[in-house]
C-alpha cells in the first residue's frame, strides 16, 4: 500500500503526519506500507519512521549518477537519504511536468534497480484513450516501450502501478472490473516477455481515486495486489483505514 504525497506537506507537516499515523497502523499489517513524500521531506520522513516497518520512497529520480542536471535527484541520493523505493513514470510527469517518454521511464527504472531502490513503474491511459476504447492498446505500448527493455533480473525487482489518468484526482475511480482487466492484460504482457513465474510474482497496484470507501471492492479482485493512493494518503486516518481494509 503506497501513499503518493505529490507536492504536498512541508517537513514539519511530514513529522506531524507520522505522529498521528504510527499509532494508527496496526503492528501486524500484512503488507508493505510505503510513503512517497516530496524529496525535501524525505529526511524528516526517514527519521520519523525509524523503528517501524514503514518505508519511504522518492516520487521521481534522474538516471545519471551525477552531473549538471539542475533540479534533479539521483538514485544514489535517494538511497543515501534513506529512501528504499521510487515512483517512476507517474502520469503527472509523463503528461504535465516533464513529458517523460517510455524510453525515459526505462532508463529511470534501470537506474533505480541499479541503486537497489524498488521502482513502482506507472502506466495508464488518458481520458480520450479510455473513451476511444484504446486503453489496452496504450498499456501494451507503454509496456513494450519501457518495461520490456528490462532484463529478467531487473524485472524481478519492480512493481507496476496501473493508474488510469482519468481516475487520478477526479473522484472517478475505475471499477474493480476495469482495473482487474487492465491488470490481467499487464500480467499477460509480462508473461510473454519474462515468463510465467516472473509474471505471477509481479505485484500490480491500482491507483486513481482510491479511498477508504472503495478500497474493499478493489482489493477483493485477486489481480489487484495493492494500491497507490494520492489524495487519501495525505490524511493519517484515511490512509490507515485504507491499509486496515486491505
Ligand atoms: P489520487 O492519486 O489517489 O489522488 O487519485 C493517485 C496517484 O496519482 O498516484
Amino acid at each position: 500500500m503506497a501513499g503518493n504525497w505529490k507536492m504536498y506537506k512541508t517537513p514539519q507537516e511530514t513529522v506531524r503526519f507520522f505522529e498521528r499515523f504510527k499509532p494508527l497502523l496496526s503492528a501486524n499489517h500484512a503488507c508493505d506500507v510505503v510513503i512517497f513524500p516530496a524529496a525535501i521531506d524525505i529526511p524528516a520522513a526517514v527519521h520519523a519512521i525509524a523503528g517501524t516497518s514503514i518505508q519511504i520512497g522518492g516520487q521521481n529520480l534522474y538516471w545519471a549518477k551525477e552531473g549538471a542536471y539542475t533540479g534533479e535527484t539521483s538514485a544514489a541520493m535517494l538511497s543515501a537519504a534513506g529512501a528504499t523505493w521510487v515512483v517512476v513514470g507517474h502520469s503527472e510527469r509523463r503528461h504535465h511536468v516533464a513529458h517523460e517518454t517510455d524510453a525515459d521511464v526505462l532508463k529511470k527504472t534501470q537506474a533505480a534497480v541499479a541503486a537497489s531502490l524498488t521502482p513502482i513503474v506507472c502506466v495508464g491511459e488518458c481520458l480520450e484513450e479510455h473513451k476511444a476504447g484504446k486503453a489496452h492498446e496504450v498499456l501494451i505500448r507503454q509496456f513494450a516501450g519501457g518495461i520490456a527493455g528490462l532484463t529478467e533480473e531487473q524485472f524481478a525487482q519492480i512493481v507496476i502501478a496501473y493508474e488510469p489518468v482519468w481516475a487520478i484526482g477526479t473522484g472517478h475511480t475505475a471499477t474493480p472490473e476495469i482495473a482487474s482487466k487492465a491488470h490481467t492484460l499487464i500480467r499477460s504482457e509480462a508473461e510473454k516477455r519474462f515468463g510465467e513465474d516472473a509474471a505471477n510474482r509481479l505485484r500490480i497496484l491500482y491507483g486513481g481515486s482510491v479511498k477508504p470507501e472503495n478500497i474493499q471492492g478493489l482489493m477483493k479482485e485477486p489481480e489487484i495486489d495493492g494500491t497507490l493512493v494520492g489524495g487519501a494518503s495525505l490524511d493519517a486516518e484515511s490512509f490507515a483505514r485504507i491499509i486496515a481494509a486491505a
